[in-house]
């Protein structure tokens, strides 16, 4: 720690304790051949709405737009002002127009190894099938359909299918309870439920019905529930129910777009955050696909006639709708999905996949890469990984040895790892670094993307100095941003707009490093504040992550009478850590390898070693529930946690805990 730090960190907003010295430029070749370089930063500086309106020309629409931005009632903001298009003629008929109707779209894997082979000219006709369907069970243009399905590819077909008639989709992740599916279904007043008989997951059939049938037995609103037949289990059958194998298939495979106003709700996709009841993210049309086809095309840099890209997400989630389907199929991309999970039926599944169908670009979660490390180096060596060219992460922040293992073990030392930060809300990624333009530095998401505005600042809403730490704000309003929360503009006002005047409020911490380059320091809700320094969970859990016995680490703070909260640290040894990983020797090497590299004030006050971490469905860490653990508390809400038997794993521990002073 600098001089600086020790005088001046009482006042500081968050602390800055971490130095990482490694940079990483672009390869030679993929800078020389980028699609987005250097200059555009300044470009789309000098005049940002005329870089979006740029940007928008990407896409084909049936009427030009008046003015690219009314933001005179903030923060209600209207893109693409009087213009209209259609987003599925954008994301699939107009490459079959061009000629590019033989092109694969999708490389579907469904995890018992069955496989379909989507091109566009199929995709073309399965949505027009799908949208005709759709429109003979009675949904209308403004209608709200909820879907519930498993990653196969009749999930992408409803979505167009909905787009291409204006009807508004509500995609529920497929691992959510009936109660959550039917509060979601009731909010939107949704009209049909999509579903599947069941899908598969861990080498089982997983069946998703029963759940639509609990949910929908109280939703008025829902007219019929439609279901593809993917597992063959047995299900049971109401009234209203109809199959999509007798509905879909024998429609017409013509079917004319009908052109959406730039404003035209696409969809509704709800984000629970830590309290309170989801949040119905509203997103338009126009902005939107602007803004995701843009990114998806300067972030991955996508050649769409040789690039095999695979984002390893699932639909359910925002990453799945903005770089699954919208962003992809907007840019022409041919993309490989997949159904199951990554480690069935073995640990390398994800390896093979990339070495089968050639994947040059790559986008994952900081979670499951941490998963990777912890299994061992040798699984992906046993796959040819070599047409691999650029790595993405998403979701939390990628701590700098998972980021360096990544780049090395998946992307041989060649490709560069792009951190993208973004959220439900943004729609589109926000900051991150150009792969072509930036020298990345492990950990960091880097800086605003042409066109964006962001920055770190105080409690007074000051933008903090360089070296400085605080709260990520987004300083001017973007295409792809939200429009508001599903009835209710006053949520939509208070929790994004209401902290500080004028600018958008993330909700997460973040530090501005000597040059000025972003750092995410996780959410301020999970911030600790010890002997009266904020102290990011973000930077002491990648310190703890760097020792090389240290697989994941989780990091809260728990009450404490001295220093306010003191830092409580969970962590799971690497597979191949060897020794004694529980005994007081190990422990006190790891609150000392955090002392050396943080300083003494992040020093955990206690470290327990444990064989799992509670995460949402999406792979975020429960800090909550495992602050009930530090402070000795009963276990709070475990509805959200991905796997309910967690906790149960962690309180069997906690007998033998080793805890210093
Ligand atoms: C929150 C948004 C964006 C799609 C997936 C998650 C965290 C996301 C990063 C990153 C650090 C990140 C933030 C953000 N987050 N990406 N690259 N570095 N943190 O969408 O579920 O709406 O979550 O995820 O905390 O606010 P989401």
């Amino acid at each position: 720690m600098s001089q600086s730090h020790e005088t001046s960190q009482s006042q500081e907003t968050l602390s800055n304790l971490l130095q990482e010295t490694r940079r990483f430029e672009p390869p030679a070749e993929l800078a020389a051949s980028a699609n987005v370089k250097a200059g555009t930063y300044e470009e789309a500086a000098r005049d940002r709405l005329a870089y979006w309106a740029g940007q928008a020309e990407r896409l084909s629409w049936s009427r030009p737009w008046d003015e690219v931005l009314d933001w005179t009632d903030p923060p209600f903001a209207k893109w693409f002002v009087g213009g209209e298009l259609n987003a599925a003629y954008n994301c699939v008929d107009r490459h079959v127009e061009a000629g590019r109707g033989a092109k694969v779209a999708y490389h579907w894997e469904g995890e018992p190894g069955d496989t379909r082979t989507l091109t566009y000219a199929d995709l073309r006709r399965e949505v027009n099938k799908a949208a005709n369907a759709l429109l003979e069970l009675g949904v209308r243009k403004g209608d709200r359909v909820a879907i519930y399905l498993p990653m196969i590819p009749e999930l992408p077909i409803s979505m167009l299918a909905c787009a291409r008639i204006g009807a508004t989709h509500s995609v529920v992740f497929g691992g959510f309870s009936a109660d959550a599916l039917r509060t979601r279904i009731d909010d939107a007043q949704a009209r049909l439920v999509i579903t599947a008989d069941g899908g598969y997951r861990r080498g089982k059939a997983s069946a998703l019905k029963p759940t639509v049938d609990a949910a929908v037995a109280d939703t008025p609103s829902v007219e019929h529930v439609l279901v593809v037949r993917r597992t063959g289990e047995e299900v049971a059958e109401t009234e209203r129910d109809v199959w999509w194998q007798d509905v879909v298939e024998r429609q017409s495979t013509e079917h004319t777009p009908e052109p959406m106003d730039a404003e035209h709700p696409l969809y509704i996709l709800y984000t629970s955050g830590t309290t309170g009841k989801p949040k119905g993210i509203l997103h338009t049309t126009g902005g939107y696909l602007t803004q995701v086809a843009s990114t998806h095309h300067s972030v991955f840099d996508l050649k769409p006639e040789t690039d095999v890209y695979w984002c390893s997400a699932d639909i359910g989630w925002v990453t799945g709708h903005s770089y699954i389907v919208y962003g992809p199929l907007a840019n022409g991309a041919t993309s490989v999905m997949y159904e199951g999970t990554p480690d069935t039926p073995h640990k390398g599944r994800w390896w093979e996949l990339i070495e089968k169908y050639k994947v040059t670009i790559f986008y994952t979660a900081p979670t499951a890469i941490r998963t990777f490390m912890k299994w061992g180096d040798d699984i992906p060596a046993q796959h040819d990984l070599s047409s691999l060219r650029v790595l993405g992460s998403v979701g939390e922040p990628i701590n700098p040895e998972a980021y360096v293992w990544y780049r090395e073990h998946i992307g041989g030392g060649r490709c560069p790892v792009v951190d993208t930060w973004w959220q439900t809300e943004t729609g589109a990624i926000m900051v991150s670094p150009l792969p072509g333009v930036t020298a990345g530095k492990p950990g960091a998401a880097m800086r605003p993307l042409p066109g964006i505005g962001a920055d770190v600042v105080d409690d007074e809403a000051n933008p903090v100095p360089n070296g400085g730490g605080g709260f990520l704000v987004l300083t001017e309003p973007w295409p792809s941003m939200l429009r508001t929360i599903w009835g209710d503009d006053e949520r939509y006002v208070k929790t994004y707009w209401s902290r500080f005047d004028g600018l958008y409020f993330a909700g997460d911490g973040a530090k501005k490093d000597e040059d000025g380059d972003i750092w995410l320091l996780g959410r301020v809700d999970d911030v600790m504040l010890v002997s009266g320094h904020n102290i990011s969970t973000t930077e002491v859990e990648s310190a703890l992550v760097a020792h090389p016995k240290v697989a994941e680490a989780a990091v809260v703070g728990a009450t404490d009478p001295l220093t306010t909260q003191a830092i409580v640290a969970f962590v799971i040894p690497r597979g191949d850590a060897g020794g004694d990983v529980e005994g007081e020797d190990f422990l006190r090497e790891l609150r000392e390898h955090v002392a050396r590299t943080l300083g003494p004030i992040a020093k955990p006050r206690q470290i327990m070693i444990v064989p799992e971490l509670p995460k949402t469905r999406s792979g975020k860490i429960m800090r909550r529930l495992l602050r009930d653990v530090a402070e000795n508390r009963g276990i709070g809400d475990v509805t959200t946690l991905a796997d309910s038997t967690v906790m149960d794993l962690i309180a069997e521990k906690l007998p033998g805990t080793k805890s210093e002073g």
